[in-house]
């Protein structure tokens, strides 16, 4: 493990009710600790998984739209708002590492085509000429090495069932050297063996257990009984209109 804990300093801007202290997950952290090489954030959308992350990455030094420290390239709204009231304890210290985002992979696609000699560490084929998820997948296999921090925000977005298997594979084999925090809805992602799974819906934000979810139990009663899930799910709807 590399990065330990994230401690959110008290400015008096905190004490105001301005973004992103406007979110209670983030307004009542003091010090969150990492215990796993492997980290999901859950919680509902809205929750502050996503500015909890890029405030990560910003401290990290990697592009908060996505990338790694040599990626520099335009797109809006890529500030961190967080990132400033940020300390990250280190131990021990690396700088290697990436930050993906679904939402500006887009842009990170075609930054890439622009850097000459860059495609080769992305499986030697342009992001824009591979399905999303292909391309998604090119990354995770080419990109990520060892001794690395891998900050990723709902890679799920763009893969398949099967893809997530595989992603789950590939982070299996990297696991000994790198540390990822990971922001998903996935429940097979997060069914990734031995990680610790943090909880945004909580205040202050808490380690769950897999099974104790929304994630796992909604999806877990959907699938073995979906017609009644639907009945009742329609149902409500009829008795409101
Ligand atoms: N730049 C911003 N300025 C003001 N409010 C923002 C900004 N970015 C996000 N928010 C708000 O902060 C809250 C948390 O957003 P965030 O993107 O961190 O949620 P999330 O947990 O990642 O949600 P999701 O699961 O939908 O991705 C939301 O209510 C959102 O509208
Ligand atoms: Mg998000």
């Amino acid at each position: 493990m590399y990065l330990r804990s994230v401690t959110v300093m008290r400015h008096e801007e905190s004490e105001t009710s301005a973004y992103p202290f406007s979110i209670p997950a983030i307004r009542a952290i003091d010090t969150l600790a990492f215990s796993h090489q492997v980290t999901f954030f859950v919680g509902e959308n809205g929750s502050g998984k996503s500015t909890l992350l890029e405030a990560i990455a910003d401290q990290c030094g990697f592009h908060t739209a996505g990338g790694g420290k040599n990626n520099t390239y335009d797109v809006d709204a890529a500030h961190s708002a967080l990132g400033a009231h940020l300390r990250l304890s280190w131990m021990p210290k690396i700088t290697n590492g990436f930050f993906l985002r679904a939402e500006t992979f887009y842009q990170f696609a075609s930054h890439l085509d622009t850097v000459p000699g860059a495609l080769q560490y992305y499986g030697g084929k342009s992001l824009h000429k591979q399905s999303h998820g292909e391309a998604f997948l090119s990354l995770f296999k080419h990109r990520f090495g060892k001794k690395a921090i891998y900050l990723l925000d709902e890679p799920e977005a763009a893969l398949s069932p099967a893809r997530q298997l595989a992603l789950l594979r590939i982070m299996k084999d990297l696991e000994d050297q790198a540390q990822f925090i990971i922001a998903t809805h996935s429940p097979i992602l997060l069914g990734y063996p031995d990680a610790q799974i943090l909880d945004f819906d909580e205040q202050p934000i808490r380690p769950v257990k897999y099974e104790d979810t929304l994630h796992y139990i909604l999806t877990r009663r959907f699938l073995e009984n979906r017609t009644t899930v639907l009945r009742e799910l329609f149902a409500e709807d009829e008795d409101e209109d």
